[in-house]
């Protein structure tokens, strides 16, 4: 299972998480960060941020590299703002609402009191589902390093895997296990696996064709010279 976390951090409290989660699933980070990043400090700061979060702003994001089409799975970081999605999560969602839609989709949130569960509903609403395989908020990790926490963030990969366990088990009882790779395969079809596949099996099927054809036109041509001789 092909996993990315996408996440804002202003703070750390985000990045923290999703670092520890990719080193425990093995998944791959892509950190947004807004082109004018959210600055002042103290009420300022809870002030502008709170107020893009509320108005529902997408701010521009600096370029990023990333390839969905490669990932089976991904899970969504953010940290609350005013009982909302932190807006650099809402710019990266409208970028690519539909192509997230066709995958496994999980999150989590970081906040320091309330408000986690407000945000995740939005972000639901927003990218347009019901709901995410799986989701959670965690009371700011870093600020608190709190043995407690890490445990919740483990605790959430540790059902990602079960997850995946479970589902791997259920493919292979519906289509035996010689054809759950190939079950697989077809999963999250898309137009480079599509032209691997076109590719694996025009090729020789013309290959033999080819050759074929070869053959049999130097019979005929044979015979005929016979023929004339
Ligand atoms: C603009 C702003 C608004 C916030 N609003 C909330 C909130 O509504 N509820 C809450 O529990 N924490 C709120 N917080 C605190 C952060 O969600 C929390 O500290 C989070 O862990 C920070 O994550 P980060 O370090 O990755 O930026 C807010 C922080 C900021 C900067």
């Amino acid at each position: 299972m092909k996993t990315l976390i996408v996440y804002y951090s202003l703070e750390g409290n985000t990045d923290y998480t999703a670092t520890r989660i990719a080193n425990r699933l093995g998944a791959d980070k892509l950190r947004l960060r807004p082109v004018k990043e959210f600055t002042g400090t103290g009420l300022k700061k809870f002030f502008w941020g709170g107020k893009s979060a509320m108005m529902a702003e997408k701010p521009k994001l600096e370029d990023y590299d990333v390839n969905l089409a490669k990932y089976d799975r991904i899970i969504i970081g953010f940290p609350v703002w005013a009982s909302n999605i932190a807006p650099p999560i809402r710019t990266f969602v409208e970028e690519h609402k539909a192509q997230l839609k066709r995958k496994q989709l999980a999150a989590f949130a970081c906040q320091a009191g309330g408000g986690a569960d407000k945000a995740l509903q939005k972000l639901k609403a927003f990218i347009g589902i019901d709901a995410f395989e799986l989701e959670a908020a965690f009371k700011d990790p870093k600020k608190k390093q709190s043995g407690e926490t890490d445990k919740l963030i483990d605790g959430f990969c540790d059902i990602l895997v079960k997850q995946d366990e479970i589902a791997e088990e259920e493919l292979a009882q519906e289509w035996g296990t010689d054809l759950r790779g190939l079950r697989k395969y077809l999963t999250n079809w898309n137009y480079k696996k599509h032209v691997k596949l076109c590719a694996a099996i025009y090729v020789p099927l013309i290959a033999f064709d080819l050759t074929v054809s070869y053959f049999i036109c130097k019979k005929i041509i044979d015979k005929l010279d016979e023929a004339e001789r």
